[in-house]
């Protein structure tokens, strides 16, 4: 069988701007990325998940540099500004200079603390992705959104700092949970519902394939998200406007994962969900038709999305957190609704009531 070709997408930032690379085997192919390193001290930040499975394949390419790694314990509850200090001791004792690089080998949740890292390390440093989650290769890899969680909320403190490069080795996705997977779908769907029509009809006729993980299928899927994420990126770099977009679902998302306690649901199932209870207030406002609301619901399904709300959740309380979002402006909800599939839209003063008959409509029965 012949491997599927390495895909690359330009985030344009002017001198900023770096390339996506995306393929099979790109970890092992040390010529590809070592080019990226600058100077001679390179910190892998990683888990203790992630690295017995590919921290190898990066060690061999780090030969001849003065390099050490750094193994979180793994899971979103140690993005904290504890392991940012433990970071940073790392990077001071590996005697880093301004030309060190960090190297993120994981998925969002190291990516996001390795780019905090390198953004505070002698104020900004340069940090490689290398995601190995399907979700941190069609979102959180790419657009310099980095952070950590605070006990009083997530991605409360944080920075815009764009990586030096991306490298998303497709073949860690054989190793990736089939739940982490199919969440990383949903935010490959989301791409298409926001902005890109074409995608979305694509992504109907490959469903089965994304499914099945089909290495083309797959590379052209995490490649067309990226694109179409990159655009909005190099428009809207720190959230004036459009990139608010990228949000579809998030607000009811969010309330569903805070609901659940962030057990009952993973991120991407809660997009899922979001997407589709946006789409269907959106229907409601008579902003959509049913036929789109309909197209959503069945892919989603297709790619073993959940599509309702978990049984036993109160909609009054999902309101209440909703009420909460940081995209809201003082006693009014702001969402992003659409006009149909790749036509999104940033709403305030969406109308309470009608968020509540939705909720009240999807929860599952
Ligand atoms: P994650 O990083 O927790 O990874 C999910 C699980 O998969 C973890 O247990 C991890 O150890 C494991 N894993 C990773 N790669 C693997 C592999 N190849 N094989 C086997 N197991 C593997 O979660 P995630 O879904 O990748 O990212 C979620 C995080 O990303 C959240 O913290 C969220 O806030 C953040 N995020 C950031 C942005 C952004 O723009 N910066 C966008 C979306 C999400
Ligand atoms: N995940 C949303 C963004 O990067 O803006």
């Amino acid at each position: 069988m012949n491997l599927p070709a390495i895909e690359t997408v330009t985030v344009a930032l002017g001198e900023r701007s770096y390339l996506v690379s995306i393929g099979s085997g790109l970890l092992a192919d040390h010529a590809l990325w070592r080019d990226s390193l600058r100077g001679k001290h390179v910190l892998v930040m990683s888990n203790t998940t992630v690295a017995p499975l590919y921290l190898d394949h990066v060690a061999k390419g780090l030969e001849g540099l003065s390099w050490s790694s750094l193994l979180l314990e793994d899971g979103e509850a140690h993005k904290s500004f504890a392991n940012i200090g433990v970071a940073l001791d790392a990077l001071a004792k590996l005697g880093a200079t301004r030309d060190a690089c960090i190297i993120a080998l994981g998925g969002g949740v190291i990516g996001d603390m390795a780019g905090f890292t390198a953004a505070c390390w002698m104020r900004g440093i340069d940090f490689i992705q290398m995601p190995t989650t399907l979700l941190a290769m069609v979102d959180s890899s790419v657009g310099g959104k980095t952070g950590v969680n605070l006990p009083a909320g997530k991605n409360l403190v944080g920075a815009f700092h764009q990586p030096r490069a991306v490298f998303a080795d497709i073949d860690t996705l054989i190793t990736l949970p089939d739940r982490e997977y199919r969440a990383g779908l949903a935010e490959v769907v989301k791409g298409a519902a926001i902005g890109d029509e074409p995608f979305f009809h694509w992504l109907e006729h490959n469903a089965d394939r994304l499914a099945a993980r089909d290495s083309a299928t797959l590379l052209e899927a995490i490649a067309r998200k990226v694109r179409y994420k990159a655009g909005v990126v190099a428009r809207d770099e720190t959230e004036q406007g459009e990139r608010a977009l990228l949000n579809l679902g998030h607000t009811f998302g969010h309330a569903l994962e805070t609901a659940g306690h962030y057990t009952t649901l993973l991120h991407g199932e809660g997009v899922a969900v979001g997407m589709l209870l946006a789409a269907q207030l959106s229907e409601r406002l008579g902003m959509s038709e049913p036929a789109d609301t309909t197209r959503l619901q069945a892919l989603l399904h297709m790619l073993g999305l959940p599509t309702a709300i978990p049984a036993g959740m109160d909609p009054h309380q999902l309101l209440a957190l909703m009420r909460l979002d940081k995209k809201n402006t003082a006693g009014s909800l702001r969402l992003i609704l659409w006009h149909g599939i790749g036509r999104a839209e940033i709403v305030s003063g969406v109308d309470e009531a009608a968020v509540l008959a939705t909720l009240e409509a999807a929860i599952a029965r």
